[in-house]
């Protein structure tokens, strides 16, 4: 009869032996002391037995299997529970003689530095930042600034149509006639922004882009007035020995209209291939604006004169920099943006 105990206790050992998980731990506890378990069922036992002195025998052994097994099983519970903490320690312990991770610092893009830059330059001139909305309509967009509907030039500034008449705007000129309908001169604003033409995706243009546009208006402002301030912005973003240079060119909402090109910043004029071997590079469009503009807006063009200007960040930022190419700006590559 004592081999029963033995049996039993190496069953329970055999099962605790393959306990992986609590939930084996909880099988092994059932299948011994659940209400169908094996002591249970050598309890049932007990009643039939006949003989007294047999009965009191065997019910002592049952007794002391059962206490025997619950005794093991709470022995094994307690050691099997401080073991699963143990491993869920070791596995979330922080080991302090590893490295720390890197701790990545965001930064301003390189074309909002550029941008802040240049801005900041005019505002330091008395300029006002002046913003308008990068969906427009026709009058804004090319109306209002001399560019009537089937006239050439507005092939310059082919766009995305939306519906209702509505454009994305190919330029930040708009903002000159936005600005000019709610503020009476003398004014001063440059207005920063994106811009959007249906131009290919290649080295040198990008769908979307990013323009400032300047305006002045007062009294008694001529040519001079525009080349100096251009000068003085040449000479501030790209270094003080920068010179510029003033061509003739054509843009409808001024006249005349001139193109802007600066001693070349990396070859500093001696001639690289950014510069095309020329040491100047083209920096901005500008004029004296139209008289039919200012009247669109209703200012008395001989009373009031002033200068526009409009400027491209990525071809600034590309000149100042020396890069090649306008899709890094937007590829979002951390070893292009780290340079900066
Ligand atoms: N809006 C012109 C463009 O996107 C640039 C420009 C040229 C703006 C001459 C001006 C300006 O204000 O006077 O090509």
């Amino acid at each position: 009869m004592m081999n029963l105990k033995d049996e039993i206790l190496k069953e329970l050992f055999d099962n605790l032996n393959n306990v992986k998980e609590f939930e084996d731990l909880e099988k092994v506890k059932i299948k011994f002391l659940g209400k169908k378990g094996i002591i249970k069922n050598l309890m049932e036992k007990i009643k039939q037995i006949e003989d007294i002195e047999e009965k009191k025998k065997y019910g002592e052994l049952i007794n002391l299997i059962k206490e025997e097994v619950e005794v093991n099983l709470e022995k094994f519970e307690k050691e099997f529970v401080k073991k699963l903490k143990e491993k869920k320690i070791l596995e979330e312990e922080i080991d302090e003689t590893l490295p720390g991770y890197p701790f990545n610092f965001g930064k301003r893009h390189i074309l909002r530095q550029v941008e802040d830059e240049i801005v900041e330059i005019f505002l330091r001139m008395g300029f006002h930042i002046s913003e308008g909305p990068e969906i427009e309509n026709e009058y804004y967009n090319f109306e209002a600034l001399n560019i009537p509907k089937f006239h050439p030039s507005r092939d310059m500034w082919d766009t995305f149509y939306l519906h209702n008449g509505l454009l994305l705007r190919t330029h930040t000129s708009p903002v000159q006639i936005r600005t000019m309908e709610k503020i009476k001169p003398p004014l001063r604003i440059i207005s920063p922004g994106r811009c959007f033409r249906r131009d290919p995706f290649d080295a040198s243009h990008s769908p979307i882009f990013h323009q400032i546009e300047g305006l002045m208006i007062d009294k008694n402002i001529s040519l001079t007035d525009l080349m100096g301030i251009i000068d003085l912005f040449a000479k501030k973003i790209f270094g003080e020995k920068t010179e510029t240079k003033f061509y003739i060119s054509y843009f409808p909402f001024v006249e005349p209209g001139l193109e802007v090109a600066a001693t070349c910043s990396l070859c500093k004029g001696k001639g690289c291939n950014v510069c095309k071997y020329t040491g100047y590079v083209e920096i901005l469009g500008a004029g004296m604006v139209h008289p039919d503009v200012l009247k669109n807006v209703d200012i008395d063009p001989e009373i009031w004169q002033g200068f526009a200007f409009g400027l491209g960040v990525e071809r600034v930022a590309m000149i100042k920099y020396g890069i090649s190419d306008i899709r890094y700006f937007y590829e979002n590559d951390i070893r292009f943006l780290n340079q900066f």
